[in-house]
This record gives C-alpha cells, structure tokens and sequence, in this order.
C-alpha cells in the first residue's frame, strides 16, 4: 500500500486529539525531523494545550538550544527551553560502560520530563518514536533513550505521565515526508538525524562537560566540511584514550578523535561513501588546529553492520 502522509496526518491529529481531550500534554522534542513532526502534530490537535519542551541537557550541538526553539516559536508551537544541564552531567558522571550511560540517559531524561510534565499539570507526553528505534531496542542492538512500554516499562508508574507516540509505525523516509506535507521548512524535514542522547554518545569513557565541549566543537568542523556532501550523518567521536603527539617541539599525551561519515536510508544498515581525500585532509588540520588538545584524527571506514552509526 502507498503510503499517503495526507491521510496519515488527519488520522493521528484525530487520535491525538481524542486521547488528549480536555487535558494538557507536553512534547519533548529536539529540533529533530521526528520531534519536531510529533509536536506539529500535537498541536495540530490541541494547540496551546501542549507545551513543547526543548531539554538543553549540555549534549547538544554549538547554538543548538536558541536555535531550535526560536525556529519552534516561528512555527506557531507553544516551545519552551528547559536548562537540565546540571541533571545530565551528575548521573552519567563516572559511567563509563555504553549500555550503563544510555540507561543513565533514559531515566534522567524521564525523571526530568516528569518534573516537567508535574509543574505544567501534563497528563501525556508525547514523543517521537518511530519504527526503527523500537525494532532496534527490542532486538537488543542498543537501549534507544525513547522507547519504553515496547519493553515492558510503565511510564504512567514509573515517570508519572503517559506516553503518546504517534509515528511509531513509521520509518525514517516516512516521516520526511509527513514533514513535507505539514509544512515544515525543507531544511527542518531533510535535516540529517541527530540521535535523543546526543554528544553522550560520541563520548567515549566518562561523559564530562570538558570532553562533550571538545566533541561539540570538532562535530562543529566535520559537519561544516561536509554540509555539501549528500551523506546519512557525519560527525565526531572522541575516543577514551590517549596518543602521543609532538606540540611545540615537546612530546605530549593528547586526545584521538574519529570523524565518521555514513550513507543509510532507514539508518538499520549504512554504508561509508568515498570522501575525497582533500576534503578529509581539510578536516583533519582544522581539527588539529582549532582543538590543541588533539594530536591524531582518524577516519572509520565500517558499515553497518557490523558497526552501529554511533559508537555506544
Ligand atoms: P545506530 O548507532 O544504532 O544508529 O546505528 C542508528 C540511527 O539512530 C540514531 N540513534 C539514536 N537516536 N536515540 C535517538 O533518538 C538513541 O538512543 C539513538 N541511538 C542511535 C543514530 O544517530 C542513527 O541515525
């Protein structure tokens, strides 16, 4: 069957509307094609109602916050920005295990949407969930931050709300285009996938305020570099351990970082597309240039599988 975003609209925005009712919800959303699809589609059904809420948790992108919550006020959404910065740090301080940290995540996030969703009277909570995090954290790939009843958890119970996921059935390419047909600008709908976690999961060994900032800076120099280039995702890892490098004459112990740049279509399997060897070589004195700390930049060449696109 041909999928038809059309009809799909009008039939979540009816379902949204019948669960909500008179009550308030809340959305959580990141600027991202999925969030930002679900809170079009929530207020669609109950406008000022709901109440979207950008969680700046310290692991997002160089201005992301401002941005993505002034692009949400232009769109007529009811947005609010929400500094938790301090509720990230402290519970994945000290983890350093990947399944450990994405769990730390996932029930920072919950706890403080919770406290969110308490002071702002929210019964529902809607997210963004779609049809690849669910089959990926069933099939036990990797704990998505977003998925939970699918697992046997009970948000209602354990975090205090409940949870509306109207584009669960729906993949990656869907989505962009239920985007399109709500009107959302070309580059909110095409824009490449940033993962809930953020920075959290490009941060190899301890999450820290230090090591996320170094990451946020070098993801801001590959994503410049190849913001022409027509890929899945690209970005920076920094790896938890060390090299010996040569600065100023002097031998020193400095940071590794990975760029990783991916083809996919529905992000469950992806390929590394040829990068012109200028291009990479850009990247790398850029990197060793703006961020002293670093002495080696490397490039992963691994699909997936047997890779995941994010490295925890
Ligand atoms: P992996 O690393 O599993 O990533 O190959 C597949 C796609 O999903 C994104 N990703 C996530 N997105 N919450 C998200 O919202 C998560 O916990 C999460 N983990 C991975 C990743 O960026 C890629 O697009």
């Amino acid at each position: 069957m041909v999928f038809n975003p059309r009809e799909f609209i009008s039939e979540k925005v009816s379902w949204l509307r019948a669960e909500i009712k008179s009550m308030k919800a809340a959305a959580a959303a990141s600027g991202g094609v999925d969030s930002t699809v679900t809170a079009m589609l929530g207020h669609k059904a109950v406008g000022e109602k709901l109440t979207v809420l950008f969680l700046d948790d310290g692991l997002m992108r160089d201005g992301e916050p401002d941005s993505v919550v002034t692009r949400y006020k232009q769109l007529g959404l009811n947005a609010k920005l929400c500094d938790v910065k301090h509720d990230f740090f402290e519970a994945l301080k000290g983890v350093v295990d990947p399944e450990a940290k994405r769990k730390a995540f996932r029930s920072t996030f919950y706890t403080v949407l919770g406290r969110l969703a308490a002071e702002l009277g929210a019964t529902y909570l809607l997210q963004g969930t779609i049809a690849a995090d669910v089959v990926e954290t069933q099939g036990g790939v990797k704990t998505q931050h977003n998925v939970l009843e699918q697992i046997g958890i009970n948000p209602l119970q354990k975090y205090g709300f409940k949870v509306l996921e109207p584009i669960k059935e729906l993949y990656k390419p869907d989505v962009r285009r239920v985007a399109a047909e709500l009107g959302l600008p070309e580059d909110m709908h095409q824009r490449r996938p940033f993962p809930g976690p953020g920075l959290a999961l490009r941060v190899l060994g301890e999450v820290t305020p230090e090591r996320v900032e170094t990451v946020r800076k070098a993801t801001k120099v590959v994503e410049e570099e190849t913001a022409s280039m027509s890929c899945f995702q690209s970005f920076a890892v920094l790896l938890n351990d060390k090299a010996t490098g040569v600065r100023e004459g002097k031998r020193v112990f400095g940071e590794i970082l990975t760029i990783r740049i991916v083809d996919s279509q529905d992000a469950m399997t992806a390929t590394v597309p040829r990068v012109p060897w200028e291009k990479l070589e850009r990247m790398r004195v850029r990197l060793t240039d703006e961020l002293p700390q670093v002495v080696k930049v490397l490039f992963d060449l691994s699909p997936k599988p047997p890779s995941t696109i994010e490295y925890i």
